[in-house]
């Protein structure tokens, strides 16, 4: 059985991050004790690199390896640089066991809100799906924005730009789970064999209507996915429960 936090939408900053809710989130998550966290972007606010020095110490109190993907937030004023050098690899891959494959997208642009992968990141995407196929790995993909349009979001502006290329990568290579952040509410998607998850805000105070801070927990046993919804300091439950398409 494999455990994977899922969080993202942190907005560390000196206005809308509440810290309160996410030293909360560290205790509840650290309690959880999950094999590793996955941090979908929108680490911090404006992309300052003395946020991303906060960002840095606030990160650290979370025991499990984390993997983080740059948003559109964490790219703004040179933030992409920032994030290379306090954070890690914008985009990245890694194994879990001889089982697991992750893959981590940068799909932010400098300065920009829409989200985009671009031909070079989308081949490469290809090229370590297809190892994964090879290896019948199980595959997950994380990026900051929604692959397709999340209800209870308003008006659709910031999907990614090649959605429709990257969607179809992604499902006919039966990706696992793809995890997203952006949009502040949760959702699952699925498509073909492949379900599409975003997170919420784990804490900002910039929340849709009446959705709180929340993060996901994904429990992958041999024969299914169980996704929990986890209000941060309050309810949680199963959001979803799905077969496991592949080994
Ligand atoms: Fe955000
Ligand atoms: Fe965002």
């Amino acid at each position: 059985m494999t455990v994977i936090a899922h969080i993202s939408d942190l907005h560390i900053s000196n206005a809308s991050f509440d810290e309160d809710m996410f030293m909360q989130a560290v205790t509840e998550i650290n309690n959880l004790q999950p094999d590793m966290i996955v941090l979908t972007g929108d680490i911090v606010e404006n992309g300052l690199y003395v946020e991303f020095q906060q960002a840095t110490r606030y990160l650290s109190m979370f025991e499990a390896p984390l993997f983080a993907v740059p948003g559109n937030h964490d790219s703004r004023n040179l933030g992409y640089q920032s994030f290379e050098e306090l954070i890690g690899e914008r985009s990245w891959k890694l194994t879990l066991g001889d089982e697991f494959t992750v893959v981590g997208l940068d799909s932010s642009s400098p300065d920009e809100d829409r989200g985009h992968i671009g031909t070079p990141q989308h081949m490469w995407l290809e090229h370590q799906l297809d190892e994964c196929a090879i290896k019948d790995n199980f595959s997950i993909v994380a990026l900051h924005h929604h692959v397709i349009p999340i209800p209870q979001t308003g008006r659709e502006r910031n999907v990614l730009s090649d959605a429709g290329d990257v969607l179809k990568t992604l499902t006919t290579h039966e990706v696992g789970i793809v995890l997203c952040g952006h949009k502040h509410v949760p959702n699952i998607w699925k498509i073909n064999d492949t379900i599409i998850v975003n997170a919420g805000s784990l804490s900002s105070n910039k929340l849709r209507g009446k959705n709180n801070n929340s993060y996901n927990v994904y429990i992958i046993s041999e024969d299914e996915i169980e996704i929990f919804l986890n209000n941060v300091g309050g309810e949680k439950f199963l959001f979803g429960k799905f077969p496991r398409n592949t080994l």
